[in-house]
């Protein structure tokens, strides 16, 4: 037990850097939990209107997790998967921000990648099509929570499945003021501004 409790702490510590917010404080654009949707992900950054410090947020958001997962897996698939959990869990509730983090969309799609490409690759065309059909960020992150543990459970990784299935729980969890915004029609669309 003791090397997932450690795994899994060890992708807390990870996870819990909230990117967004240090990229966009160092590049003199404020706070950006007061603008937009208030949150730290990529999405919100780029209501900054500065799409490199978005792209860059994605990235480091996503790989928090995926070397998170690559490190621990080391030492087996339960640690492995516990660190992946962990990194999630970090970004969505960091200690530093008062256990206020992100909604977690980055930092699973970089945990999925290192479980298995594929999987990943599911979930990242899941987001494409809805992104690109409805210009909705959340929705199309919201479709492809669904679409990925299933996929998971197709390729035949029933103990990576189950994990990506509680991430995806605490993903809807996340998204509650965007999808009361989706049904009220009032959600932003991909990089529109505030
Ligand atoms: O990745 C988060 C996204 O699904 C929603 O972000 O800022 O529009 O709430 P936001």
């Amino acid at each position: 037990l003791t090397p997932v409790i450690i795994a899994l702490a060890f992708g807390y510590l990870l996870g819990s850097i909230p990117f967004g917010l240090l990229i966009t404080r160092a590049a003199g654009l404020g706070d950006v939990r007061k603008i937009g949707s208030g949150n730290i992900g990529a999405t919100n950054v780029l209501r900054t209107g500065n799409k490199k410090l978005a792209a860059l947020t994605l990235l480091l958001d996503a790989l928090k997790g995926t070397v998170a997962v690559l490190i621990a897996a080391r030492w087996g698939l339960e640690p492995g998967i516990a660190a992946g959990i962990g990194a999630f869990l970090g970004h969505l509730f960091p200690a530093w921000l008062g256990f206020k983090g992100g909604k977690g969309v980055a930092t699973y799609l970089g945990v999925l990648i290192a479980f298995a490409w594929q999987g990943a690759l599911a979930f990242a065309a899941a987001w494409l099509a809805v992104a690109f059909l409805s210009r909705y960020s959340s929705l199309a992150a919201l479709v492809a929570a669904v679409v990925s543990p299933v996929a998971f459970y197709l390729l035949g990784l029933p103990a990576y499945a189950a994990a990506v299935a509680l991430m995806s729980v605490l993903v809807f969890i996340k998204h509650r003021a965007n999808i009361s915004r989706l049904l009220a029609g009032t959600e932003s669309k991909i990089g529109a501004k505030g």
